[in-house]
């Protein structure tokens, strides 16, 4: 057993604030793991930080019409806030744009490089000439060859699940600009991931079958079987860390080479703040590495990162990967894009002080083995039922009666009491099943002590016994005060905020997990405990459950679409914008093709203003012929273009057929004058 724990969590993207499925399935089953591990006494680093870098960071950033350095800055903090918030003990929460991950990242890099660890590949990638970029990942989008799905991204189709890479999307575009990419030459590092091969069998395959979660060891196994390819580390971008290289410029590390180095530079950074050596935890035997991830994140958690490690040479294997699968929300898939999220900084504030109810509520339903299911309602009962009506219920008794029956003074008991042997039972268990894991199974052995508490008083009836005995009634309170004081330090890695709460009610410190374990007692005879107990938890109401699910409902209707087909509306833009675009009534005055362009025919037009040439895409849907003296719609302002060597000087307003065949749009009125305004 090794004496310490080196717990990361996977990096959020500072591209949009985290809501319940990232704290459900990652961060909050991570914070049990590292709060429970510091309980056993091992010297815990947990560590987390913002994943700044990558394309749904920079495509976000051209979405606002801002840099993405502002899009990190305000999420990070954002995210960051949340977490804090809600009680997530990371020992560091650092951003990848930190000086020091520059630094490791680039270092790391170089030594890969100087053993002659990749290989450099020519290769042939889609380049936006508009933009001037190569078109790297979900910079492009085009049809899916498995599914059809015609939103594929570069890297992965959202539809299918398949991981793709841009040379298979079936008619690519440019996220940038819309075009259709041309090829290019380009250099980059390539890590050799087919000669991990034998490594990775050896060390997950033949040796973790037993201890790594099935989903995890059944997905590494499926693409071990299907044999690794080289993978690019690098990508011709402009955001990113630089590639520490001469003759690299424009180019970075691919941000899943350089977010996972995150958890070293970080863990870098916590060292030094705290006087330790960052290497105990990431080059020693004696640490056990042990990541906590969502499961779209395993093969590069436990294929390419340990590939990239052992490359390096210096760095010990991860322990474990826990993965977590997904959580729905009302039984519909999370998605940021539709707002289909419960957003934690949302919840913080409407519901302030109640960080644990959702700490305990996600957790109950952590997706552990299976994708699983999030509902208000179950929230509710949750907390009304369980929350307050055993636990807080429990607690509350057991305060109330040693203060108005013995002063606030722990009564007398007997000290060999079977049901401290109750208390060390479920703590034992508590710690087996987190040992392994399976923090559903943890949460409730520990609510099984809170009812097992409830039910001796229902049995013992102090509140009648003290009248009658009272002898009787100091030992059941004795009891009640062991199982309350067992109960909030059995709490603390699931409730922190509630465990606090009954240290300070029973005035006691916090005890280490063994200790609870050795059926001893826990809080002596005669110990003073405080006059008014607050209530740990409060009943949630119906109106408060309902305005949450109205504020869905809300969502679903803004979701709504009458044409299913429609694609979603684009970014508002302000009436200011809308009053620079330029929109007239025009005459087509004559047409013709363009040569060795299927798709294009080449106009005069008439728009009032001037006689322009435009060039459109139209040929598939008309003869040059029939388009002649027909009135049209025309963006004037628009930027010229030069398509196949001709300036195009505007475009025609133009919407598509359910045949695919393309109309034009026309003035309602026949016979409107050449370069009227539209708008
Ligand atoms: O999937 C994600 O949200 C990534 N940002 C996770 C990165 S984890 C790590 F490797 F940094
Ligand atoms: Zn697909």
């Amino acid at each position: 057993m090794s004496n310490r724990k080196m717990i990361t969590a996977a990096l959020p993207y500072a591209n949009g604030p985290v809501h319940i499925g990232h704290l459900a399935g990652v961060y909050i089953p991570a914070d049990v793991y590292a709060r429970f591990q510091r309980r056993l006494g091992k010297e815990v680093a947990f560590i987390c930080g913002s994943d700044e870098h990558g394309i749904p960071i920079t495509i976000r950033a051209k979405k606002e019409g801002v840099t993405p350095q502002d899009i990190v800055d305000k999420y990070h903090e954002i995210i960051k806030k949340s977490f804090s918030d809600l009680g997530i003990s990371f020992d560091e929460y650092s951003r990848t744009t930190s000086k020091k991950h520059y630094e490791t990242s680039q270092d790391f890099f170089k030594v890969l490089y100087e053993k002659g660890k990749f290989t450099e590949e020519i290769s042939e990638q889609y380049f936006d000439e508009q933009a001037g970029e190569f078109l790297a990942d979900r910079y492009i989008v085009g049809t899916c060859p498995n599914c059809g799905n015609e939103n594929a991204y570069g890297d992965q189709c959202e539809k299918c699940g398949s991981t793709l890479s841009p040379s298979e999307l079936i008619n690519p575009k440019s996220m940038l600009s819309g075009n259709v990419p041309i090829l290019k030459d380009t250099k980059n590092w390539y890590l050799p991931l087919n000669e991990y091969e034998d490594f990775l069998n050896e060390w997950i395959i033949e040796g973790h079958k037993d201890d790594w979660k099935p989903n995890v060891y059944g997905q590494v196994k499926s693409w071990l079987n299907d044999g690794l390819k080289p993978r690019a580390m690098t990508r011709d971008l402009n955001w990113g860390v630089p590639v520490p290289l001469p003759n690299a410029e424009g180019k970075v590390l691919y941000v899943w080479f350089d977010a996972p180095i995150g958890y070293i530079s970080f863990t870098k950074e916590w060292a030094e703040k705290n006087g330790k050596d960052w290497k105990d935890y990431w080059q020693s035997e004696n640490s056990d590495l042990i990541h906590f991830i969502g499961k779209d994140n395993i093969v590069f958690h436990c294929i390419i990162f340990p590939a990239m490690m052992k490359a390096h040479g210096d760095y010990i294997m991860p322990k474990n990967v826990p993965a977590f699968e997904f959580l729905n929300l009302e039984n519909d898939k999370i998605s940021t894009s539709r707002n289909w999220a419960v957003w934690a900084h949302e919840y913080v504030e409407e519901f302030p002080g109640q960080q644990d109810v959702l700490r305990y509520a996600l957790l109950s339903s952590a997706p552990e083995t299976k994708d699983n299911n999030f509902t208000w309602k179950d929230f509710q009962t949750k907390n009304n039922s369980e929350l307050v009506g055993i636990f807080g219920n429990f607690i509350n008794r057991v305060a109330v009666l040693i203060n108005k029956d013995f002063e606030g003074k722990v009564p007398e008991g007997d000290i060999n009491a079977p049901e401290l042997e109750e208390i060390s039972k479920r703590a034992s268990e508590v710690k087996n099943f987190l040992e392994n894991y399976e923090f559903r199974n943890a949460l409730s052995a520990f609510m099984n002590l809170a009812r097992f508490g409830n039910q001796y008083l229902q049995n013992e009836e102090p509140w009648k016994t003290i009248k009658v005995d009272v002898e009787k009634t100091k030992h059941t309170l004795f009891i009640g005060a062991q199982v309350a004081v067992a109960l909030g330090n059995l709490a603390e890695p699931f409730l922190p905020f509630t465990a606090q709460k009954i240290y300070d009610i029973f005035n006691v410190e916090q005890l280490d997990w063994t200790s609870l374990e050795n059926s001893k007692v826990l809080i002596e005879a005669g110990h003073q405990i405080v006059e008014k107990a607050p209530l740990l938890f409060s009943k949630i109401e119906d109106s408060v459950i309902e305005a949450q699910i109205e504020k869905l409902e809300q969502t679903k209707q803004n979701n709504k679409k009458t044409n299913p087909n429609a694609n979603p509306m684009k970014e508002e833009i302000s009436f200011d914008d809308f009053a620079k675009i330029d929109l007239r009534t025009a005459t087509i005055l004559e047409a013709e093709k363009v040569e060795k362009a299927d798709k294009l025919l080449k106009f005069k037009v008439d728009t009032g203003v001037d006689i322009r040439t435009v060039v459109s895409g139209v040929a598939e849907s008309f003869t040059p012929e029939e388009l002649i003296g027909k009135q049209v719609m025309i963006l004037l302002n628009l930027a010229p273009r030069k398509i196949r060597g001709i300036e195009s000087q505007g475009m025609f307003l133009l919407t598509t057929k359910p045949d695919g065949k393309l109309s034009f749009v026309t003035p309602d009125d026949s016979n409107v004058e050449n370069g009227i305004e539209i708008g």
